[in-house]
């Protein structure tokens, strides 16, 4: 279902951008389409410049992390990837969801003034609630030069997700009048920009203090499963995005993937 005032045609955000970069490539905006990462890859393969991006109204076959589906239903979301060509050696491209996580969650709050944290490391929650995931996948050129497509699936109405998930997942919609989504979107290109140059100047710690102070994952119990399998208290991220936990025997733990949960965050208790 769409919503006349709520269009995503570039005519209608592309007056709100604040971005040198972003937003201002190649821009394919469709009313449906299999995957935004995936439609987004093909036109990087095929040249597009740095700030490109794919966004839709549907996704038929939207991605999510771990070879999960993302449910997007039309006009209920912002389903929307964006190409980057980083300066930045390629072992440090991960990093990149840390800017997108840290870009949505500013965009969120700065349109509804809601409370939006980061959950480590790539989704946004809010009221203990999944409002967006995460996606981002790489590509190679040459040995050296690489491309970021970064994926958001940002639940705006709610219809965004499917009624089973109503215990872990949310929408903006849920907390307050949901806001046109070029808002959103023109909201979110600033503040990724910005988040990737800092992480371009001064590495990890040009973001660092940010994420510390949207992180909800920070300070709270959590349950890693995974490669390892433990519980403990998230205490900080280190210089590579690493989370660690430290255990109930004294034990500080280096988690670099796997699902993690949060007490009080998704359904965890
Ligand atoms: C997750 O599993 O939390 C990540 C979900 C990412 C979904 C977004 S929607 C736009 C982009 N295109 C995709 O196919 N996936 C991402």
């Amino acid at each position: 279902m769409y919503h006349d005032s709520d269009s995503l045609d570039a005519a209608s955000w592309q007056p709100l951008l604040t971005t040198r970069l972003l937003g201002r490539g190649e821009n394919a905006c469709l009313l449906e389409t299999d995957s935004t990462n995936l439609r987004l890859r093909l036109m990087a393969q095929a040249g597009a410049p740095h700030g490109s991006l794919c966004l839709c109204e549907q996704q038929t076959a939207g991605r999510g992390r771990l070879g999960r589906s993302w449910h997007s239903p039309a006009g209920q979301g912002l389903w929307l990837s964006v190409l980057l060509r980083p300066k930045l050696p390629m072992d440090k491209a991960p990093l990149i969801t840390f800017c997108a996580a840290l870009a949505m969650a500013r965009a969120v709050r700065e349109v509804t003034g809601l409370d939006a944290q980061i959950k480590w490391p790539n989704d946004l929650v809010c009221g203990g609630k999944k409002l967006c995931g995460i996606l981002l996948e790489m590509g190679t050129v040459s040995d050296t030069e690489y491309f970021v497509v970064t994926g958001t699936g940002l639940n705006v109405r709610r219809g965004a997700y499917p009624p089973e998930l109503t215990g872990q997942a949310a929408s903006l919609e849920d907390f307050t009048p949901p806001p046109p989504r070029r808002e959103l979107l023109a909201a979110y290109l600033a503040a990724l920009e910005e988040a990737v140059s800092r992480l371009e100047s001064d590495g990890f710690d040009g973001i660092l203090p940010a994420l510390r102070s949207l992180c909800c994952t920070l300070g709270s119990r959590v349950h890693v499963s995974g490669a390892v399998t433990l519980t403990g208290t998230a205490e900080d991220l280190d210089a590579s995005g690493a989370l660690m936990v430290r255990t109930d025997d004294g034990q500080l733990h280096r988690v670099l993937s796997g699902d993690v949960s949060v007490r009080g965050v998704m359904g965890y208790v």
